[in-house]
């Protein structure tokens, strides 16, 4: 069964031919950095309009890639929750229209659930359900608690900025470019993660929520300090050494993953299962892997850590998914609509 996957959530335009949910025949990934860098985030408008440009391009690539034709499709699955409105449209409404061309099954597809599904698409045979799956991406920072590929309970979510949102604003903020994740992950490797304590918040007791926005401040006021600290002339920043950026970055990357680790172990008490499964791009952060991967070997839960190619957005995911969601029947009308 080959399904088509069309990822337009964001700023990667992504199309993919996926065999029976589990094999990757293409996975074609159009990112758009180069086109938000100047701006440190992603302009909605000139991502939408990029997806216009890319999108067919990309489906016509994506379907030579797997060796194969409009007419060998079985379904056509699409990204439509959650994302940018105007991204998200641009990709359903060509899912739609190739759907009714080619009298297809439409396939509606939650963007967080299709992270959670990298982990089954990398290992195959797995993750053994139920499992804790955490996604941490540019726009959510969630914990569920899975009970097959296509059912996920929310047991806890950000109350104010997503983990890699606050990756991208402090790397903005240190002048290290878009997006910030990769390059605070890099320049952190030079750096001490003890160098300078940042508050840690894990909200009231129990809670599996997150909040990273006073972490965020935190970073803000000791660069402020930092710079402000030997001016020589008023009002005219003295750049940071390129040490005192590591440990900086550091030490806020290593309290985010804190709280990551922290409320993953709370979650795991609460609900005792036998995996955690690791979804959306800060997964592929290498400090976050090391201390969860340790926390849990010494617990002896089981660690699904998807490849950084199918953690970022991709619409392998998505057909993969679908395939589940084709098995149960769930499809989707001609009238489904992208949702914000
Ligand atoms: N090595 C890394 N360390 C930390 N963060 C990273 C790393 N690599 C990527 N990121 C971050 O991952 C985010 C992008 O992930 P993803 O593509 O899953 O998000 P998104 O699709 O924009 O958001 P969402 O999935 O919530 O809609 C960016 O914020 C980026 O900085
Ligand atoms: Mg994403």
């Amino acid at each position: 069964m080959l399904i088509l996957g069309i990822e337009t959530s964001c700023d990667e335009t992504s199309v993919a031919v996926v065999e029976d949910g589990l094999c990757i025949r293409s996975n074609l990934v159009s990112t758009q950095e180069k086109l938000h860098l100047k701006f440190g985030g992603v302009v909605p408008e000139i991502a939408c309009r990029a997806h216009l440009e890319s999108l067919l391009p990309i489906l016509d690539e994506a379907l030579k890639g797997a060796g194969v034709t409009l007419k060998d499709l079985d379904a056509i699955a699409v990204t439509n929750t959650p994302g940018l409105i105007g991204a998200l449209l641009i990709g359903v409404t060509a899912a739609k229209a190739l759907a009714w061309a080619l009298r297809l099954p439409l396939i509606a597809i939650n963007h967080l659930h299709a992270h959670i599904f990298a982990s089954k698409l990398e290992y195959g045979h797995a993750p053994e359900f139920p499992c804790l799956s955490l996604v941490v991406s540019g726009g959510h920072t969630s914990l569920f608690l899975s009970n097959k590929e296509t059912q996920h309970q929310l047991l806890g979510a950000t109350l104010d900025d997503a983990a890699g949102e606050a990756f991208d604003k402090v790397a903005k903020l240190l002048g290290l470019g878009y997006p910030g994740g990769p390059a605070i992950d890099n320049i952190a490797r030079e750096g001490s993660p003890a160098a300078i304590l940042f508050p840690r918040s894990y909200l009231e007791p129990g809670s599996l929520d997150f909040s990273f926005s006073g972490l965020k401040t935190a970073v803000l006021y000791h660069y402020q300090e930092l710079v402000g600290a030997r001016r020589a002339v008023p009002l005219t920043p003295v750049p940071l050494t390129r040490k005192e950026l590591a440990d900086l970055a550091a030490s806020f990357q290593e309290a985010v993953v804190d709280v990551l680790v922290e409320k993953t172990l709370l979650a795991l008490r609460k609900h005792p299962v036998k995996g955690v499964a690791l979804g959306g791009g800060v997964a592929s952060n290498s400090r976050l892997r090391q201390k969860l991967a340790r926390a849990l070997e010494e617990r002896h839960i089981q660690p699904y850590f998807p490849s950084p190619k199918l953690c970022t957005d991709n619409a392998a995911i998505v057909a993969g998914l679908a395939y589940y969601k084709y098995l149960e029947r769930d499809m989707a009308s001609l009238e489904v609509e992208a949702v914000a």
